[in-house]
């Protein structure tokens, strides 16, 4: 039995599922959801059989923003106190694989929850934008700084100034979300993805999600030295052994995650 009531975990495999589960509200994320989102990812991310953790909503939203009815009465010492938010930055800190599945409103704190995963699929159906503007505040989980980086200053101006979403196909056409999917093939698609994560080695996985990562956080020449290092670093795990060993005797390598 789960021991969370905002989000269902299941585990299949070496994949798990994170499913926001807070129907009526559309998912908004108050700060019960980001305490079990975050608890729940943090416990999967300790657990050496998992390889991957996928992120899911309901159909109608993936998330609708953080929630407003929440923050309404908040003042600005009870925000800063509280240091608010925060707490979803350890989701970007997780270091097993993430995978989004967005069908629906991903919104405000939506769009800025998928944008903490590392894969971010969309279902046909996705919406996508930062309307907190037209709330009288601005994105609080990284919006300004992480949809600037994936689509780029001209879009992210946009949508951060005058609310407007963006559809499926413009996300994709913008660098947002890496494939557009069906809606009723979405969880099917990320789970495929997930398990395919998840089937490779464990920690030389961790190291590539590292090295992309990086990219975000310094200069091209000192991010290629990183990258080097944890290149020369592959050599030493069994999985390189055996990954490139399966390659020469023509058959399927079988990791052993070390
Ligand atoms: N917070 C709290 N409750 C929310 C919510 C949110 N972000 N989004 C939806 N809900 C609630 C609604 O209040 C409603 O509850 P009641 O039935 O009790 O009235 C229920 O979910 C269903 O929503 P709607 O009736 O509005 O559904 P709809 O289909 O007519 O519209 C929608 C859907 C366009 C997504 C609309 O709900 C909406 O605009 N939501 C708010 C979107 C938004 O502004 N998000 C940004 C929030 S601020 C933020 O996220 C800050 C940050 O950077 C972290």
């Amino acid at each position: 039995a789960t021991p969370y009531e905002t989000v269902l975990v299941e585990r299949k495999g070496r994949t798990a599922l994170l499913t926001l589960n807070r129907p009526k509200a559309l998912n908004a994320l108050n700060l019960q959801v980001m305490k079990e989102v975050v608890g729940a990812a943090e416990a999967l991310d300790r657990d050496p059989e998992i390889g991957c953790i996928v992120l899911t909503g309901s159909a109608k939203a993936f998330a609708a923003g953080a929630d407003i009815k929440e923050m309404q009465p908040q003042d600005y010492v009870d925000m800063y106190l509280s240091d608010w938010f925060t707490a979803w930055d350890r989701l970007g800190r997780l270091r097993t694989p993430t995978v989004a599945a967005v069908s629906g409103y991903a919104l405000g704190g939506g769009c800025e929850l998928a944008m903490l995963c590392d894969i971010l699929l969309a279902a046909d159906t996705a919406v996508f934008g930062q309307p907190e503007i037209k709330l009288g505040v601005i994105p609080g989980i990284g919006g300004s700084q992480r949809l600037t980086r994936a689509v780029g200053k001209a879009k992210a101006m946009e949508l951060c100034l005058t609310g407007r979403t963006m559809d499926a196909g413009e996300a994709e056409r913008a660098g947002l979300v890496s494939r557009v999917v069906p809606a009723d093939q979405l969880l099917a698609e990320a789970l495929a993805v997930a398990e395919t994560v998840a089937g490779m080695s464990k920690p030389v996985a961790m190291m590539a999600k590292e090295a992309v990562d990086r990219a975000f956080e310094t200069t091209l020449a000192e991010g290629v030295r990183f990258e080097r290092r944890l290149f020369h670093a592959v050599f030493a795990t069994a999985d390189q052994k055996e990954g490139m060993a399966a390659f020469v005797d023509k058959r399927p390598p079988t990791f052993t995650h070390r």
